[in-house]
């Protein structure tokens, strides 16, 4: 038999290298290596860990396995395009981020701060799943089947019929849960968390680099055995440690960060790795009494027909696919010249330092003894260079008491010759926030022929003194 491998894993950041260190060359870290054996390669087709979870290996599905292991290289021409099929997580928000729904055989893996609401997330999804006519199992190595049924009964009230499809076990032993899921077949399986799970064959505690990193192989191998879409969860400490998620972000193919405030109600489901679609698109959900509820229009916050203050002035940002109507707001007040403070929240610092310069140069105000403050309302974060214009506009109205009209959108990105240029999806900016109620738009002057039919007043602006006219 060919010998195992020992590598070292860094704990922090995932890197693998051949030697012990007392430093990872990768991430810097000090003493995070910790010795990792390679799986010996998997015995027979179809076999986990020692569970077969697919008859002698060679069913129907069993041959594609086969190939697998067997496979061979193809020209690029010869490779016949192949329709991903997805099932619907039932949770529209959680499809929208994996791409579509959930590819059967894929692994994703969920990672977010304890307490931000993964496995409430998890638990409505097993539920959607169940009702769209899946097959659920939900391992938990947390939380007893009861915990997870006062959990239940607080999402669904008394609604919890027809759930005879969703099947819950509390589990740590990796062998038991792929037990579980030979015995129960499911197209969906959940485990939470992936922390406490381990093998006893393994010399090593629970939690530590190379039971997780094993555990989750296996799983993920079981997933592709199996053709079920599997989520595990990994927590996420405030200081990103733990032997966790960033050493298993290589084996799985989706990773998900769930994140929010957690005293606010608004939580934000983003990809930062998807085999299967893109990473721009974000899920939005409130946390409420009944669970999450899905907030297609989470942004209700900021009242597009609203503004006329000074200091306020709306925008609208895309995420991925999405358009979301948001309020800048900026806060002037006299402090030291030479030491004033600059302070951005919700938006780059970097570029609040170059609005304000350029206002400086091209607005021809005086802003060298002024505090700004310039936040994003609602708690998003905003980096996009579209929403340039109206940062400038909330300081200059701040600064000189005046406002934009009520239900005012601005769009534009900033350069620093002080001239506004153009902005992507313009259009449907406008649209969006015309819907919303908006009635009047500064927009990019080089761009006034796309803004002319869309129902909202459109005031081209070619540079930031024409904008800055625009205040009342
Ligand atoms: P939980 O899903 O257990 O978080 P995680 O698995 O990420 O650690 O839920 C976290 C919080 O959500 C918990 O403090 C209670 C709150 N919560 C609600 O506000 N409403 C609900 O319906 C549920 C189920 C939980
Ligand atoms: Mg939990």
């Amino acid at each position: 038999m060919a010998k195992t491998r020992t590598t070292y894993l860094c704990r922090d950041c995932g890197g693998v290298h051949p030697k012990w260190m007392g430093r990872c060359p990768d991430c810097g870290g000090w003493d995070t290596l910790e010795a990792f054996r390679e799986p010996e390669a998997t015995a027979t087709v179809g076999t986990v860990a020692g569970v077969a979870l697919r008859g002698e290996g060679m069913g129907e599905d069993g041959s594609s396995v086969a190939e697998l292991t067997l496979s061979q290289a193809t020209p690029l021409p010869d490779v016949v395009g192949l329709e991903v099929p997805r099932r619907s997580t039932g949770v529209a928000e959680f499809d929208r981020v994996l791409g579509g729904g959930i590819v059967p055989g894929a692994a994703v893996l969920l990672g977010g701060e304890p307490g931000i609401g993964k496995s409430t997330l998890l638990l409505q999804t097993a539920v959607g799943m169940v009702r769209t006519g899946g097959r659920v199992l939900y391992a938990s190595s947390e939380e007893s089947p009861q915990q997870i049924k006062l959990r239940a009964d607080r999402l669904l009230g008394e609604d919890s019929e027809g759930l005879d499809q969703l099947f819950l076990c509390t589990e740590t032993s990796l062998v038991r849960i792929l037990e579980q899921i030979r015995r129960v077949e499911p197209t969906f399986i959940v485990l939470d968390s992936i922390q406490m799970v381990h093998r006893t064959d393994l010399d090593a505690p629970a939690g530590s680099t190379t039971q997780l990193r094993r555990c989750c192989h296996d799983l993920v191998q079981a997933a592709k055995v199996t053709q079920a879409g599997l989520v595990v969860v990994g927590h996420v400490t405030k200081e990103g440690q733990l032997a966790g998620p960033k050493l298993l972000e290589h084996v799985v193919d989706v990773v998900l960060a769930f994140e929010g405030d957690r005293d606010r109600g608004h939580r934000v489901l983003r990809a930062a790795k998807n085999r299967f679609g893109s990473t721009q698109e974000i899920g939005l959900f409130e946390m409420t009494e009944h669970g999450l509820q899905e907030a297609d229009q989470a942004a209700e916050a900021v009242d597009a027909a609203g503004g006329g203050t000074p200091g306020l002035a709306l925008s609208a940002t895309m995420a991925g696919t999405r358009c979301l109507p948001i309020e800048v707001q900026a806060l002037t007040a006299t402090g030291f010249l030479g030491s004033a403070k600059r302070r951005a929240s919700g938006l780059d610092a970097n570029r609040l330092a170059m609005l304000i310069a350029v206002l400086e140069k091209h607005g021809e105000q005086r802003l060298a003894d002024q505090d700004i403050f310039a936040s994003v309302a609602g708690g998003a974060r905003v980096v996009e260079p579209a929403v340039d214009l109206a940062i400038l506009m909330a300081i200059a109205g701040a600064h000189l008491g005046r406002r934009l009209d009520r239900g005012t959108v601005v769009l534009g990105e900033v350069g620093l010759a002080g001239e506004v240029r153009s902005v992507r999806h313009l259009e449907q900016r406008l649209r969006e926030m015309g819907r919303r109620g908006a009635k009047r738009a500064l927009i990019p002057g080089v761009q006034a022929a796309q803004g002319m039919t869309l129902g909202v007043e459109c005031v081209p602006v070619h540079r930031v003194s024409d904008a800055l006219a625009a205040l009342d």
